[in-house]
């Protein structure tokens, strides 16, 4: 039996990161400290803790331009998976709010929901019930999105591979390729001997009847590909 890892708890390095002032003496010394405009997201949200090695589920603040967070609060699930984010302080230059996987550096990995930021006071995001797993999120912004269409959602599923919802982790985890021989398509614990991986980060594929090699341009997603593949316990 294959499952996932174990939990593992995600370094907060929100701490570290926290904006700080601009070093400047006033005068008359005034202080603001609920300046902004405050983002208050609800919901019923699973998977977080999924997310480890540095990457995070997050509440953030961009700029349209840039994909760096201005600002970002981590997302926490009380023991019924309830969640309340309060993400306040948002300054003029936060243009938009995102539901956000971000890395170390405060970059956005994936974004699961983003909201405009042009109401001046608090701006409410009701997100329901959603997953927001590892797994998941591959299931629905790269397989949904880039490989379904030739892999079961039509009459057609290429090389047999269904990478349909439901279908895609037991078509994929330590089951035998059908190309390469003597390789899996995950191999539990190691993305570098799984084809999978290989299909979307190198060229493996050039010599296919369909080339997948400049299918996933994400290098992101190949990084989030390789650590879901490692992490998954091989026992
Ligand atoms: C345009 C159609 C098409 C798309 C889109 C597509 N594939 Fe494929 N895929 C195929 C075909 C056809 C084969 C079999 C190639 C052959 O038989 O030489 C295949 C084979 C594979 C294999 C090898 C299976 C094995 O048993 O060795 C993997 C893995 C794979 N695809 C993954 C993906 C992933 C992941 C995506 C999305 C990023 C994707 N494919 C998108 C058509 C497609």
């Amino acid at each position: 039996m294959i499952k996932k890892k174990g939990m593992a708890m995600t370094i907060c390095m929100m701490m570290l990161l926290t904006s700080c002032d601009d070093g400047r003496l006033y005068e008359n010394q005034m202080i603001h400290p609920e300046e902004g405009r405050i983002v208050k997201l609800t919901g019923n949200i699973s998977g977080i803790d999924e997310w480890t090695n540095g990457y995070s589920v997050v509440v953030a603040g961009f700029t349209n331009e840039s994909e760096y967070a201005i600002i970002s609060k981590s997302v926490t699930t009380d023991n019924d998976g309830q969640t309340e984010v309060v993400l306040s302080g948002i300054n003029d230059e936060v243009e938009r709010v995102e539901l956000c996987v971000t890395n170390r550096l405060r970059k956005r990995i994936l974004t699961f929901q983003a909201v405009g930021l042009n109401a001046p006071d608090t701006i409410r995001m009701e997100v329901g019930t959603i997953n927001l797993g590892v797994y998941a999120s591959i299931q629905e912004q790269l397989f949904n999105t880039t490989c379904t269409s030739c892999h079961g959602a039509s009459t057609f599923a290429g090389a047999g591979l269904y990478l349909t919802e439901e279908k895609s982790y037991d078509a994929l985890v330590g089951e035998p390729s059908q190309l390469i021989n003597g390789m899996l398509l995950v191999n539990p614990g190691d993305a570098g001997t799984s084809v999978l991986y290989q299909t979307i980060a190198t060229d493996i594929s050039s010599t296919w009847k369909q080339d997948h090699s400049n299918m996933v341009m994400s290098t992101a997603m190949h990084d989030i590909v390789r650590t879901w593949i490692n992490n998954i316990a091989n026992d």
